[in-house]
């Protein structure tokens, strides 16, 4: 039976966030004395563009999107400071957790924000014109200071691609986790079920997977369609790994 109590969110703290040192007032609205929920992980991330493409797949060939990489990146508050470039992300866990943090984050556009939301998170972020290469404004992004996972579903699939099993508690895992009995590597976007030379072994005999990522990884190498690409699954396996540049 569905356990409420494993309900699960992701939240990321963006790189605006982190900038106006809003981390402390942002974790404090969504404290347990507030919302009743639990943290199930945490993490500090250097958002590389695989993940940042992965997070923001839903919004690929928008006029946004290679800002809302870029803002993701941390690539827009610290251009030339590459240490400072990361994201912190939740895990929070209890009842009706996705309804509770999309509640006090607030409306997606901080301007509406502010209008019907006042006090909400998001009603401290501010919007930016996207301009092309002439300078003409060709649309906004959107600096809105947290994500908050919309849906169930989105949190599942955001909090497989943001956290390994062995990032969160077992006693609070919510998905179906599996012990990998093989090797999985990759070369040039291709997957190897051994360990060779050169390759990027990203998981090894005896690793704790979530159950979906192993049955995508098993159809991938038998050429089958799977629910996600490769990258998908690797991206979460490369998070703040330096073999993620070669
Ligand atoms: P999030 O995923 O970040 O929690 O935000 P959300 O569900 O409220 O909104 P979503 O539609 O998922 O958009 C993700 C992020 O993309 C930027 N955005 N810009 N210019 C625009 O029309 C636009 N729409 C979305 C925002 O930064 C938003 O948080
Ligand atoms: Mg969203």
């Amino acid at each position: 039976m569905y356990n409420k109590e494993l309900e699960q969110t992701l939240v990321l703290i963006k790189p605006d966030a982190l900038k106006n040192s809003l981390t402390g007032y942002v974790l404090s609205q969504l404290s347990e004395f507030h919302t009743g929920l639990r943290f199930a992980g945490a993490k500090i991330v250097n958002v590389n563009k695989v993940l940042a493409e992965e997070h923001y797949a839903e919004h690929r060939g928008k006029v946004f999107y290679p800002s809302l990489l870029d803002y993701i990146m941390g690539l827009i508050h610290y251009p030339d400071e590459p240490w400072k470039q990361r994201v912190m992300a939740f895990v929070y866990q209890g009842p009706d957790a996705t309804k509770k943090i999309r509640d006090i984050a607030g409306p997606t556009n901080p301007h509406i924000a502010r209008e019907e939301k006042p006090g909400c998170i998001r009603a401290l972020g501010t919007l930016v014109p996207i301009k092309d290469a002439g300078g003409n404004v060709i649309g906004e992004r959107m600096d809105n200071l947290i994500h908050a996972s919309a849906t169930d579903s989105e949190a599942e699939r955001e909090i497989k691609l943001w956290f390994k099993p062995n990032d969160i508690p077992p006693s609070m895992h919510a998905y179906p986790t599996e012990v990998s009995e093989d090797y999985y590597s990759f070369n040039n976007n291709k997957l190897y079920m051994n360990h060779e030379p050169g390759n990027i072994c990203f998981l090894s005999p005896g690793d704790v997977v979530w159950k979906s990522d192993l049955e995508t990884l098993r159809l991938l190498h038998q050429g089958l369609p799977a629910p996600c690409s490769l990258e998908t699954v690797v991206a979460k396996y490369l998070i703040n790994d330096k073999r993620e540049n070669h």
